[in-house]
């Protein structure tokens, strides 16, 4: 027998042990036990956040917190987590909670802790501001949208949004009042989600809406459709491939996608024309004149995917605040009887407009509110996910290793009582002043630093 015949004999002689052994439940008992002893050695030993404090099980799975996030509890279980182990407690075998406000404004201070890879999937397929992880990118597109949201920029819009804003939707009330003979009922949150898109609408798309004017929006279901079908597509990646899975969520999506190229041509088409308004400094205008990092003007999908995730982005966060404003008036009526006061003071002709300036010189008590309201009902609530780097970094008593994802617990940092005196109650008051000044720097509701909210203006 050949050597190679030989060699040939003893595999197949392994490869039958192999599976005979393979069949025996003992086999799969030592196999479990010894998997078992490597863990606990290498959690024991090696780990690199074995030193950070939390439940056992966070050192092997993440699923608990997972579930958690799906079924509403998220916010009370981490709350008892950072109770029971302090401000920065091990949640998952790679990844930690930080509640403390320092701690979180550190990490969002510098593109050296870049946003977590959850991210990289963007909401279409083109790069864009918000998901991308890419420091020059995303300093590009900030600067390139930023005139939009500076002072000259919203004061340019600020008649549009006065228009289809607040006038519109005074209008819808009033009409609805006569036609019920003093009587109408009203959803508040259906139509402050109407009124933010018809702004945003005007801004990004060049065109209202008209969705306060609608019963049913079609393009609040679109948003809704395209952010469903981009979550779906993430967690389950063949869904893209398999046309008729979704395919109602597919076709909205693509109808948002002609939609807004509908709207950036008719620009185009009007500055041609000579038919806009120079004027106007709105963000289709920043982007339409945008390029990328090589030089080359922006390309079409990528406009696109700029435009809807400002649709995206501003439209709930928008509208379940004010919705949660409105609540707490409504939970406690001798706030809401200061901020009517207040108003009637600084503003006693009840037929003139009041303008963006003048409502933030002279209504600091109102503003007192909508900072205690979005403390307390972040619209962006939960975690804001970021990258520990390749250097790690030092957070309260612990050192976080590299590579490690830090997820900062935004209700957390809202009332981190070291920061905030009774955090539980509605006390705008805490607000005023100087010192309110200062405390409202701890708010983290629009994030912090190098990546705060482009649109928190
Ligand atoms: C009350 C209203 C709003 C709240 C509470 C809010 C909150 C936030 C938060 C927390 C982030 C950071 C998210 C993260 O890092 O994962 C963010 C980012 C962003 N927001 Fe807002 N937002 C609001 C309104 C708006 C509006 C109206 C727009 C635009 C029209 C907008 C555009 C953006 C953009 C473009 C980013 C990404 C910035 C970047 O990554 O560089 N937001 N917002």
């Amino acid at each position: 027998m050949s050597s190679q015949k030989l060699l040939e004999v003893v595999e197949s002689l392994r490869l039958n042990s192999l599976l005979e052994i393979a069949k025996t439940s003992r086999f799969w008992i030592n196999l479990i036990s010894a998997y078992g002893t490597y863990k606990v050695i290498y959690y024991l030993f090696f780990d690199p956040l074995r030193h950070i404090p939390g439940l056992w099980w966070s050192r092997f799975t993440e699923f608990p917190l997972l579930i958690r996030r799906f079924n509403g509890t998220q916010e009370e279980y981490v709350q008892q987590l950072h109770k029971r182990f302090g401000s920065v407690v091990r949640v998952g075998p790679h990844s930690v909670s930080v509640k403390k406000v320092v701690d979180i404004r550190r990490v969002l201070s510098s593109y050296k802790y870049p946003k977590a890879e959850v991210y990289e999937k963007a909401l279409l397929d083109a790069e864009e501001i918000f998901s991308t992880r890419d420091e020059q990118f995303n300093r590009l597109r900030r600067r390139q949208v930023g005139p939009a949201f500076s002072t000259t920029g919203l004061d340019s819009v600020e008649d549009i949004v006065l228009d289809v804003g607040s006038r519109a939707f005074k209008k819808k009330i009033e009409t609805g009042i006569e036609k019920g003979n003093g009587s109408y009922t009203i959803n508040y949150f259906d139509n402050f989600q109407s009124l933010t898109a018809d702004i945003i609408g005007e801004l990004a798309f060049g065109k209202s809406f008209g969705a306060l004017e609608s019963e049913k929006p079609s393009i609040i279901r679109l948003v809704n459709s395209t952010i469903t079908i981009s979550v779906l597509d993430t967690l389950i990646p063949p869904v893209k491939y398999i046309p008729f899975l979704f395919s109602k969520y597919k076709s909205d999506k693509q109808k948002m996608v002609d939609f807004t190229s509908s709207c950036i041509d008719a620009r185009r088409e009007a500055i041609e024309k000579n038919e806009f308004d120079k004027g106007r400094i709105d963000i289709l205008q920043m982007y339409l004149n945008a390029h990328d990092l090589d030089g080359s003007p922006i390309t079409k999908d990528e406009l696109i995917a700029e435009i809807v995730l400002m649709l995206v982005a501003g439209t709930d966060t928008t509208s379940v605040t004010m919705t949660w404003l409105l609540h707490f008036y409504l939970m406690y009526p001798e706030v809401y009887k200061k901020v009517v006061a207040e108003i009637d003071e600084a503003f006693p002709d009840r037929s003139a407009i009041i303008r963006y300036k003048e409502a933030r010189q002279n209504l600091p008590y109102f503003h007192a509110t909508v900072y205690e309201c979005m403390r307390m009902k972040p619209a962006v609530g939960g975690y804001l996910p970021r990258d520990s780097s390749s250097d790690g970094i030092q957070l309260s008593d612990h050192y976080i290793p590299p590579s490690t994802e830090l997820l900062l617990f935004i209700e957390g940092a809202h009332n981190d009582e070291s920061v905030w005196t009774s955090p539980k109650k509605y006390i705008p008051e805490r607000f005023m002043g100087e010192s309110g000044k200062e405390l409202a720097k701890n708010l983290v509701v629009f994030a912090s630093g190098v990546r705060i909210c482009a649109g928190r203006k």
